[in-house]
């Protein structure tokens, strides 16, 4: 196709967020809360998740429409067996003008040691891994499983150590559980080669139990660490960047905010979510995808596939974070269940 694919708001299209698992071996209590995702939850059974070949299929028509990034997420992506051959089915696409596609994973970290190295051989090309305190107690509260911080820092080094960055650390923020966190946070990662971004903890899914309570502010972030570790604010690396950059004053690296609550991006938001099972979600609020998977096993021709997404793209409105202010609780109110981020992917 020729001409940028553009949206109802301008948008174009950039990003490709993949979900290859709705599974987790983590039940952090702002994604999945013990008490929803327990035992008897109904994860999916292995025929509806999307093949990789079905997966690198919509990836390659995406790309000829002009996505330059894809970035596998979950549940927790390495839970998905053989995902290295994925990352190099993927890592052989090129953009129409033969440009290289950047891949990247959003993991838990909790296997990063152990895959690091295939992954990078692979053809992926950076991690951003989660990780919410430094503290065993704080963070096995978070988690829920009881996983050790020291394990996910050995991760985090071993995937820098094979090549595997510029490594990003999310960590989300939930008032009263990690937030007197923030500061050391900062402190530990300054003067490291990786980029500490906070993440104010959003109303995804509808069991989280979120409440603006909860929020910690990006503006009080910068406000605590720039209290004892001066910072001030840098230019955005592209249109559309999640996080807003920070630098210490003093050459100590960057940090950055994702203030999707209190400063949301949509009018920039270039992003298109696949889900485990092959929906096209224009966005992280939706309630409801557009069924890829099944024009895919109906035996579509990629014509049809890639006109079939641009028609999707091209009506897109999605602005949920900007009109979520103080609509909040009628948006959320509103009766649809909304998609929880284990499946749609964070
Ligand atoms: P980079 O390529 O490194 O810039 O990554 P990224 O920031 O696009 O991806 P990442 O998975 O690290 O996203 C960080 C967090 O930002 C996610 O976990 C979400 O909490 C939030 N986020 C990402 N994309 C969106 C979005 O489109 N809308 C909203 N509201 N939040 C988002
Ligand atoms: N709010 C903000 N970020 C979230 N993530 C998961 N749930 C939420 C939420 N409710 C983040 C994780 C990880 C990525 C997959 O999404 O911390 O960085
Ligand atoms: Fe798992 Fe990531 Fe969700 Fe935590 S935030 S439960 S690690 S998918
Ligand atoms: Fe994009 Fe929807 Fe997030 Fe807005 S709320 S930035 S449209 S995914």
């Amino acid at each position: 196709p020729s001409g940028a694919l553009l949206d109802t708001r301008n948008r174009p299209l950039h990003d490709l967020r993949i979900s290859v698992t709705d599974r987790c071996n983590f039940r952090c209590v702002y994604c999945m809360p013990k008490e929803v995702f327990g035992k008897d939850y109904a994860f999916m059974e292995r025929d509806e998740l999307l093949s990789f070949e079905e997966m690198t299929r919509l990836a390659r028509v995406s790309v000829a429409h002009g996505v330059e990034k894809i970035r596998l997420t979950g549940g927790e992506p390495l839970l998905r067996k053989g995902l290295e051959e994925l990352v190099g089915m993927l890592a052989a696409l090129r953009t129409p003008d033969g440009r290289e596609i950047d891949i990247a994973l959003t993991t838990n970290g909790s296997a990063l040691a152990h895959k690091a190295q295939a992954l990078k051989d692979a053809g992926l090309k950076r991690v951003t891994v989660s990780l919410d305190s430094l503290d065993d107690a704080t963070f096995q509260a978070m988690n829920d499983v009881r996983f050790p911080v020291a394990k996910v820092l050995k991760g985090i080094d071993i995937a820098h150590e094979v090549g595997l960055g510029p490594i990003k650390i999310n960590m989300v923020m939930k008032r009263g559980q990690n937030d007197q966190d923030i500061v050391a946070m900062a402190r530990h990662f300054k003067g490291t080669p990786y980029i500490l971004r906070f993440i104010e903890f959003m109303d995804v899914g509808s069991s989280n139990g979120w409440e603006m309570s909860g929020v910690v502010p990006s503006a009080e972030v910068i406000s605590r660490i720039h209290a004892e570790l001066p910072v001030e604010e840098i230019a955005p690396n592209y249109s559309g960047e999640t996080s807003s950059r920070w630098r210490y004053v003093d050459g100590g690296g960057e940090i950055g905010v994702i203030s999707s609550v209190t400063q949301s991006f949509c009018h920039s938001c270039s992003r298109a979510r696949v889900s485990t099972d092959g929906k096209l979600f224009t966005c992280l609020f939706a309630t409801e995808g557009h069924d890829l998977r099944a024009l895919m096993r109906g035996g579509c021709s990629d014509d049809e596939l890639s006109g079939a997404m641009a028609a999707i793209w091209r009506q897109r409105t999605d602005n949920y974070s900007e009109r979520r202010g103080s609509a909040t609780g009628g948006l959320r109110a509103s009766g649809k269940k909304r998609i929880e981020m284990s499946y749609i992917g964070g």
